[in-house]
């Protein structure tokens, strides 16, 4: 079968359909019992909506482009023979979603490349859409990032903080608690050099908050690609900088985005923090 060749705004268009055609889902369709089970440990949720609004972005690609593969962080998917793969995670941050606090969102995102192979893989279009706020960041490759909210759209650009000291950054947590331990470590070093920490629990999210300047920059130890595909292009999109421990390649063992005013000092820091920690395992 035929593919067209590739139009990037409309790859936009297909991440903006599948994250809000998912998004409405684990919404509406939220269930009483959410079937609540443990993965890598007892506090890594998954819900049955997970799975559902992972089932559902997988028929919603082979339908549209069924030579694309989908990666996701949920069962099944499918290999690319197009050379573009659907990074999906179904539901980011469940744990919010679980407790109801209203900071999860569906992320989506077209990646050129492997996404299963460390630094060789590019985003080139994205949507991470709330269904709670209703908020829907989405961007393609050279074409900006934008927040939209029902009928309104606007472009968005990172802030630019003075130095790192008034840096707002955000971070997230593992599931593991020999983990917790090393990260807690290393924000006992960054803390005093930053303005101050936030910890919403949805890394796609953060990614996006970096892009609109509600963070100036965010830092993680552990993040899948499924987790940070879309939520790194809206940010570089934005005007930010990225990067993993050793190179420009956000990846498990970190992933750094940040407003370019504070980056060489940000990445410096989160470097040196996390190799102090040694790198993440698992
Ligand atoms: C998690 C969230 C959280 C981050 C974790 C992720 P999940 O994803 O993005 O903010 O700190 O590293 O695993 O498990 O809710 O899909
Ligand atoms: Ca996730």
């Amino acid at each position: 079968m035929k593919q067209d060749p590739i139009d990037l705004a409309e790859l936009e268009l297909l991440a903006i359909g599948a994250a809000k055609a998912a998004g409405a889902l684990i919404v509406d369709e939220r269930p009483d019992d959410l079937g609540v089970s443990a993965k890598s440990s007892p506090t890594d949720a998954v819900t049955v909506m997970d799975q559902r609004s992972q089932d559902l972005l997988v028929h919603y690609f082979a339908d549209r482009r069924p030579l694309d593969g989908v990666y996701g962080e949920e069962e099944g998917g499918k290999r690319s023979r197009s050379g573009i793969t659907w990074v999906v995670d179904p539901i980011d941050g469940t744990v919010n979603y679980l407790y109801g606090n209203p900071a999860y969102a569906v992320s989506v995102a077209a990646v050129r490349g492997d996404p299963a192979t460390r630094g060789s893989w590019t985003p080139i279009a994205g949507a991470v859409y709330n269904p709670v706020s209703g908020e829907l960041f989405h961007a393609h490759e050279g074409g900006g990032a934008r927040l939209t909210v029902g009928v309104s759209s606007r472009p968005l650009s990172v802030r630019h903080p003075e130095h790192l000291g008034m840096a707002l950054v955000g971070t997230g947590f593992g599931y593991a608690a020999e983990r917790r331990e090393a990260e807690a470590a290393a924000l006992v070093e960054i803390l005093p050099r930053i303005r101050d920490i936030r910890r919403e629990g949805s890394a796609a999210l953060d990614l996006c908050r970096v892009a609109c300047g509600r963070l100036d920059a965010h830092y993680e130890v552990g993040l899948h690609v499924w987790d940070m595909a879309a939520g790194l292009l809206v940010a570089r999109e934005a005007g930010a900088v990225a990067g993993g421990l050793v190179d420009e390649h956000p990846s498990h063992d970190l992933a750094w985005v940040s407003a370019p005013s504070v980056a060489q000092d940000l990445a410096e820091l989160v470097r040196r923090v996390t190799l102090a920690g040694g790198t993440y395992q698992s």
